[in-house]
C-alpha cells in the first residue's frame, strides 16, 4: 500500500448508467442485516425441482450447508432451461485454436454434444457420485467433458494440462477415480504437449482407472489400450451417444444442492495437495450471481476468460458462470504470444470482445513486448477489464488501464481462491477504484484483519485476513480429509475462515491483500506448495535435503527459489544443477521448475528441525533475520 495520497480512479458515467447494479448500499445493507434472505433472493433466479426448506444450515459449523433440502442440477440451469428459450440459437461458447481454427457452439449445440457425451459415460458405468479425472489442453471438449460429468451427478476432478505424470496420478489415486478424459496433445507455443502419452505413464500404477476416453487433436500416434482406451469421436458415432429415448437426449440427475458436482486439487502446507469439494447449489448461486454483478454481463455481451478450465477460475467464470447467464463466452486454446505478442489483441478485435478478464502476470508478460502491438488493434469494443491470481501492482494496473482500457474500462481487481468458489473481495462497476487494491467484500461477504491472537488490527496495519460469515460458493471440505479441511481453515481462530493471505485496510477502507503467509508460493498465479517442490527434489536421487522460498520476479510475481543439500559422494555441478531442475519440471509440470537453484551445505532449521524458510527469505533479499533465537546452533 503506497504512503502517499493517492488519487481515487473515478468510473466512468457511460459504465456507471449501464451497471446491473445501480442500488449497491442497499443491497449491502440487506445481506448485512439478512444474509440469508439476501441469497434466497439471488437463488430464486435459477430452476429447483424442489425449493429449500432452509437457505443456511450452520449447526454442524463448519460444515454449512446451503439450499437445505433444494433439488436441482447446475447443467439445468447452464444449458436445459436455455435451450427452451430464444437463447438455444445464442452462441454459448467461440473457440479459437492456436493455430487459427474456430469452432462455435449455440447453446443448443453444445446441449446436444453435453447430451451425447452424458450418454457415454452413462453407458460406460459412470453413476452418481463417482469421480472423473480430466486431463485435457484447452479445447472445446474440456469443459464438454465438466458439463457431462456434472449432467449425470459424477463428480469431476480436472487436472491442469501442465501437470506431470506424476502428479497426475496422485490426484487419480486420491480422487479414486474410474474413468479419464484426455486428448492425444494439445497444442501450445506451436508445440504439441503429449497428454496421452502423460495418462499412460499415470495408469501404470492406477489400478482404479478402467476406462480412458481420448479426444483427437493433435493427430500424432498415440498408444491406444485395447478395452481401456476408446476415441471420443468413434463412441460419438455408436448408438449409445444417442441415449436410451434415442434423439441425443440425456436426461439431467436431479441433484441435492448439498451433492458434489467437483473436486479441484490445490496447494496447501503439505507436500500432499487437497481436493476442494464444491456442490451444485450454493456454488451455481454464489458464481453467477458474482460474474453478473461484477462483470456486468449482458445478453448481447462477449466475455473472455483467459483462465485455463483446470483452475478454479475457469471453472467459475470460463465454464459454469457465463453458461448460468446465457451468456457468450470466447476461449482459447494456445499461448497469448503465439505467433506474435499481438495475439490476444487481435482475438479481441476479431470477436468484439466486450468484457476481458485475466491475471496480472500475463498483463506483465505482455506489457515487455510495448504498446505497438495492442495499438494495432481496435479494442474499442471493450467496456470493462478484470484481474486476478495475485496482487495487481500499480504499474501494471495503470498499463492496462490505459493502454488496453484506453482509460474508459474500469478494472475489476477480485480477490478469491479456490476454497472460496466465487469472488470475495471486489470493486462493482459503480466503484472507486484505487490501482492495487481489490477495493471491498462482495455483499454479504464480511472479512477482518487480525493479528496473531485474533484482535483486529488498527488501519494501515498487516495483519491475517479472515472471512467472518458463511457464503453459499464456500468449500464444503477436503475430500476424504475432514479434519484436515477444520484444522486448515477453521481452527487458527474457531468460527473463522482462515484464508492464508495477509492483508492490510487503508484509510478509505480498501483491503489491500499482500499475499500468502502460508507456504505457499504463487508462480504466475498458479498455486504451488513449497512442500511439493521440496519433495519432488529429494526424491531426484543425489539430493539429501531441500529448502524452497518464493522469491520476487518481474513477470511471474513470485519465482522459486530451491536450495538443496547433496547426499554424501555427491558434487555441485553444472550437470547436476540442469539434472535437478529438469527432475522437478518431470515430477511436477514445467510450472514448478525452479528459477534458481543453490548448492548448500546446511539449511537454517529450528531446534526440533524445521527449516526457517523465513530466514532463507531474508538472506535472499538481504533483509534482516528477524527473531532467530529458535535458530539451531
Ligand atoms: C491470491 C485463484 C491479490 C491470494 C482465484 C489467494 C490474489 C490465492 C487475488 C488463491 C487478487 C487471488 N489480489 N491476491 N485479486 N486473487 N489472489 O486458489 O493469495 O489459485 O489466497 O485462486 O491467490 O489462489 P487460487
Amino acid at each position: 500500500m503506497p504512503a502517499e495520497k493517492r488519487e481515487l480512479v473515478h468510473p466512468s458515467p457511460s459504465v456507471v448508467a449501464a451497471a446491473n447494479v445501480q442500488n449497491l448500499d442497499e443491497l449491502r445493507r440487506h445481506a448485512a442485516n439478512d444474509l440469508e434472505g439476501f441469497w434466497a433472493e439471488r437463488a430464486r433466479e435459477f430452476e429447483w425441482s424442489q425449493p429449500w426448506d432452509r437457505v443456511l444450515d450452520a449447526s454442524k459449523a463448519p460444515f454449512f450447508k446451503w439450499f437445505v433440502g433444494a433439488r436441482t442440477n447446475i447443467v439445468h440451469n447452464c444449458l436445459d432451461r436455455h435451450v427452451r428459450t430464444a437463447r438455444r440459437n445464442k452462441l454459448a461458447l467461440i473457440w479459437e485454436g492456436e493455430k487459427g481454427d474456430v469452432r462455435t457452439f449455440s447453446y443448443h449445440a453444445l446441449n446436444r454434444e453435453v447430451c451425447m457425451f452424458a450418454n457415454i459415460l452413462r453407458s460406460m458405468g459412470v453413476k452418481k457420485g463417482d469421480r472423473v479425472t480430466i486431463y485435457m489442453g484447452r479445447i472445446p471438449e474440456l469443459p464438454i467433458a465438466m458439463l457431462a460429468c456434472a449432467k449425470i451427478g459424477a463428480v469431476h476432478s480436472v487436472v491442469f494440462g501442465g501437470f506431470s505424470a506424476e502428479a497426475l496420478h496422485g490426484r487419480i489415486e486420491d480422487s479414486q477415480s474410474n474413468v479419464v478424459i484426455t486428448c492425444d496433445g494439445g497444442w501450445m507455443n506451436g508445440k504439441i504437449v503429449e497428454l496421452k502419452k502423460m495418462v499412460d505413464e499415470a495408469l501404470k500404477r492406477s489400478p482404479t482407472i478402467e476406462h480412458v476416453i481420448v479426444v483427437k487433436r493433435t493427430g500424432q500416434e498415440v498408444q491406444m489400450e485395447a478395452g481401456r482406451d476408446y476415441w471420443l469421436h468413434e463412441l460419438m458415432q455408436l448408438p449409445i451417444a444417442r441415449g436410451q429415448s434415442g434423439g441425443n437426449r440425456c436426461e439431467t440427475e436431479q441433484m441435492d444442492a448439498e451433492d458434489p458436482l467437483f473436486l479441484l486439487y490445490t496447494s496447501g502446507t503439505t507436500g500432499k495437495p487437497k481436493a476442494i469439494l464444491h456442490t451444485h447449489g450454493g456454488y451455481m448461486v454464489g458464481t453467477a450471481t458474482t460474474l453478473k454483478w461484477v462483470f456486468d454481463l449482458k445478453e448481447e455481451d462477449r466475455w473472455w476468460c483467459t483462465a485455463d478450465p483446470g483452475w478454479i477460475t475457469g471453472h467459475s467464470y470460463l465454464v459454469y458462470g457465463p453458461l448460468l447467464l446465457g451468456a457468450t463466452s470466447f476461449m482459447y486454446e494456445g499461448a497469448p504470444t503465439y505467433p506474435y505478442p499481438n495475439r490476444w489483441w487481435s482475438m479481441i478485435e476479431k470477436y468484439g470482445i466486450n468484457v476481458f478478464y485475466t491475471a496480472p502476470t500475463a498483463i506483465r508478460g505482455l506489457m515487455r513486448f510495448g504498446e505497438a502491438w495492442p495499438n494495432r488493434h481496435d479494442l474499442s469494443g471493450l467496456r470493462l477489464l478484470g484481474s486476478v491470481g495475485e496482487p495487481i501492482n500499480p504499474e501494471a494496473w495503470r498499463w492496462y488501464h490505459r493502454v488496453i482500457g484506453k482509460e474508459r474500462c474500469p478494472i475489476m481487481d477480485t480477490w478469491w481462491q479456490t476454497e472460496t468458489g466465487m469472488f470475495m473481495i471486489t470493486p462493482l462497476p459503480v466503484m472507486d477504484l484505487d490501482p492495487g487494491s481489490a477495493t471491498l467484500p462482495f455483499p454479504g461477504v464480511e472479512v477482518d484483519i487480525l493479528d496473531e491472537h485474533g484482535t483486529p488490527v488498527a488501519t494501515g496495519e498487516e495483519g491475517y485476513l479472515v472471512i467472518k460469515r458463511p457464503w453459499p460458493a464456500m468449500l464444503r471440505t477436503i475430500y476424504g480429509d475432514p479434519d484436515r479441511y477444520v484444522q486448515q481453515y477453521w481452527s487458527k481462530y474457531p468460527g473463522l475462515y482462515f484464508t492464508g493471505d495477509s492483508a492490510r485496510r487503508d484509510e478509505n477502507g480498501h483491503l489491500w491483500i499482500i499475499g500468502r503467509v502460508d507456504d505457499v508460493i504463487k508462480v504466475s498465479g498458479y498455486r504451488l506448495g513449497t512442500a511439493e517442490v521440496e519433495s519432488a527434489l529429494v526424491s531426484h536421487p543425489a539430493v539429501a535435503e531441500a529448502a524452497v522460498i518464493g522469491i520476487a520476479h518481474e513477470v511471474k510475481g513470485q519465482a522459486i527459489h530451491a536450495y538443496i543439500i547433496l547426499r554424501s559422494g555427491q558434487t555441485p555441478s553444472e550437470e547436476l544443477h540442469d539434472a535437478v531442475i529438469k527432475h522437478v519440471a518431470h515430477e511436477l509440470g514445467p510450472i514448478a521448475k525452479p528459477e534458481k537453484l543453490t548448492f548448500v551445505t546446511q539449511l537454517p532449521k529450528t531446534r526440533s528441525g524445521k527449516i526457517m524458510r523465513r530466514v532463507l527469505k531474508a538472506r535472499a533479499q538481504g533483509l534482516p533475520e528477524g527473531d532467530i533465537s529458535t535458530l539451531e546452533e
